[in-house]
């Protein structure tokens, strides 16, 4: 089953796309990791990327597009996978759809979480991340257990993103109204489109969620 997550910044896509791939054996592909991935390996890819990200504007459609692409050929996308910040505009939706007729791949779902602006300010300005195992927590949402010490891998490198700063969230959110927003109809229009309320709790978030995919029945787990 291959799901698009649809939401502005710090709509929790990546906080469920991972309880997707942890619960349910599908595959995360997130943007926006593999963009950061990029610029700290200092690829062409991320010198690009750098300093667009940090003004909270789109990285050209040529370059996602075309890093997606590749990322659906490895053999684990098989699985069936979760776009995470992508499509983020209508031209990178019609790729999408140009690039799965090709490969023979079929789109299932478009699950849109929709959260007030402020609440987002509050989520992403609280974000950070173990710099070990990439599990995601919040200041005031997700805290760690024990300060400081990752409950997972029990590491206390703790990383916040370069551009979970407010006035780069405010960017980000007027991107997403302006570009990604019209997406919605985009996907209204063909029937595949789901709006969940994603100011609720994380676990009823993913409660809804697997409700709209067990209806496939081919949901795992
Ligand atoms: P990207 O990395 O995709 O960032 P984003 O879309 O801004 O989304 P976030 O990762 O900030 O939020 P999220 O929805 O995953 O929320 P999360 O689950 O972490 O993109 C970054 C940049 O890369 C872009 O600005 C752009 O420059 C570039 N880029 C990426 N893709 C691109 C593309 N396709 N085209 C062009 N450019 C592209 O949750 C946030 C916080 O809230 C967490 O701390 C979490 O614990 C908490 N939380 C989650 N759910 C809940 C809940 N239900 N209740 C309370 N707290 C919650």
């Amino acid at each position: 089953m291959n799901v698009i997550l649809l939401g502005p910044p710090g709509a929790g896509k990546g906080t469920q796309a991972k309880l997707l791939e942890e619960r349910h054996g599908m595959v995360q592909l997130s943007t926006g990791d593999m963009l950061r991935a990029a610029v700290k390996a200092g690829t062409d890819v991320g010198k690009i990327a750098e300093d667009i990200m940090k003004r909270g504007d789109l990285v050209p459609n040529d370059v996602v597009v075309s890093i997606i692409s590749d990322r659906i050929d490895q053999p684990d996308a098989k699985r069936g996978f979760i776009l995470d910040g992508f499509p983020r505009n209508v031209a990178q939706a019609e790729a999408l759809d140009a690039m799965l007729e090709k490969k023979g791949l079929k789109l299932d779902h478009v699950i849109q979480m929709e959260v007030d602006d402020e609440a987002l300010v509050e989520r992403i300005t609280g974000r950070f991340t173990c710099g070990n195992c990439g599990a995601g927590y919040h200041d005031r949402f997700k805290p760690t257990k024990v300060a400081g010490v990752c409950d997972v891998c029990g590491s206390t490198e703790m990383v916040r993103r370069a551009d979970d700063n407010e006035t780069t969230v405010r960017s980000r959110l007027a991107t997403y109204h302006k570009e990604t927003a019209p997406l919605l109809p985009y996907y209204k229009k063909r029937g595949n489109l789901v709006q969940l309320n994603g100011m609720a709790p994380m676990d009823q978030v993913a409660e809804e969620i697997k409700t709209v995919l067990a209806a496939d029945q081919r949901l795992s787990g």
